[in-house]
């Protein structure tokens, strides 16, 4: 039966931990290594917002492991005149292996799934799967312990995509997250049930970095919140990221999955300075997702 990936929880974490293997010994191998393993396969990138890391790490990847991926942009595709997500789902499979879809609303992403070749959420209104997926390899890589030992935060807008696949992670895995945003940027009371009793929240910043060994941040307006930037912006000043609100946890490391804006969400000093691990969580994005569409055609 085919397998998807719409959340975090669609993996069991040995399933996760069998990927993130995979994933550790493809990082270390020549880019050539596996041009056989998906050879004659393709893969359908099907974007509805803009994306840079996403989109190239899965079509490099995808390339790199043999098969052929096909982007179909915002622009230009019948789905953004209209054609419903069912019908392109299963027009898509009958050409390809595997849809990798982002989008908005969880409703679009579950039509997609109605294919009959596994479909991968690049990120929809209510989580960032991939994204957490490869930050949790990250984190065990910059850390050299397991996930389910590590005491997280998520700073800053905690309704988000991606604070919403970090709760869903914690109930998964089984570790300690907190939770610090202003009232009205919390995740509604259904997600946070997902975090199955491991999350704890503040409105207070100066709370955000005790304790801690991650400092997980993203962007205070997502995409197609940009009208709401200003009134974002000014309910979450004092929740930026920085060296002040870090001072209690010396060795704690920083993630952003990227893009960033310098000065909201993040300062630049901690962005670029030594407790950041983003750039190798940029870099992982790659590692992980080839493992990952390795692992779903192959297993
Ligand atoms: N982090 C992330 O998903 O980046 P893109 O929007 O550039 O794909
Ligand atoms: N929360 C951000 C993540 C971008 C990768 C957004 O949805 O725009």
């Amino acid at each position: 039966m085919k397998r998807d990936l719409l959340g975090v929880g669609d993996l069991t974490p040995a399933e996760s931990a069998d990927v993130f293997a995979l994933a550790r010994a493809m990082k270390h191998e020549p880019k050539g290594a596996r041009l056989n393993a998906l050879a004659g396969r393709s893969i359908a990138i099907v974007l509805e917002k803009a994306s840079t890391r996403t989109r190239v790490s899965f079509e490099v990847g995808a390339a790199q492991l043999g098969a052929h991926p096909v982007v179909i942009p915002m622009q230009g595709s019948q789905l953004m005149r209209g054609e419903p997500v069912r019908d392109t789902a299963r027009v898509l499979a009958s050409y390809s292996d595997m849809i990798i879809y982002r989008t908005s609303e969880r409703t679009r992403l579950e039509e997609m799934a109605t294919a009959k070749v596994p479909v991968v959420n690049a990120l929809s209104d209510d989580g960032h799967p991939v994204q957490v997926l490869c930050d949790i390899f990250t984190i065990e890589e910059a850390l050299a312990v397991p996930i389910r030992q590590v005491r997280v935060s998520f700073v800053g807008d905690c309704a988000s995509n991606m604070a919403r696949s970090w709760v869903e992670a914690a109930g998964v895995f089984g570790f300690a997250l907190k939770l610090a945003a202003p009232e009205g940027y919390m995740p509604p009371a259904s997600a946070l049930a997902l975090g199955k009793g491991n999350v704890t929240l503040t409105h207070d910043p100066s709370e955000a970095g005790v304790d801690v060994d991650v400092v997980n941040t993203d962007v205070w307006a997502s995409m197609g919140q940009e009208d709401e930037a200003t009134e974002r912006f000014s309910a979450l000043t004092g929740f930026t990221v920085n060296e002040a609100m870090l001072r209690k946890s010396p060795s704690a490391i920083v993630l952003h999955c990227l893009p960033a804006h310098r000065g909201e969400e993040i300062d630049e000093e901690t962005l670029e300075g030594p407790r950041s691990r983003v750039w190798s969580q940029a870099e992982n994005r790659l590692h992980v997702q080839k493992a990952l569409m390795l692992w779903l055609l192959t297993r």
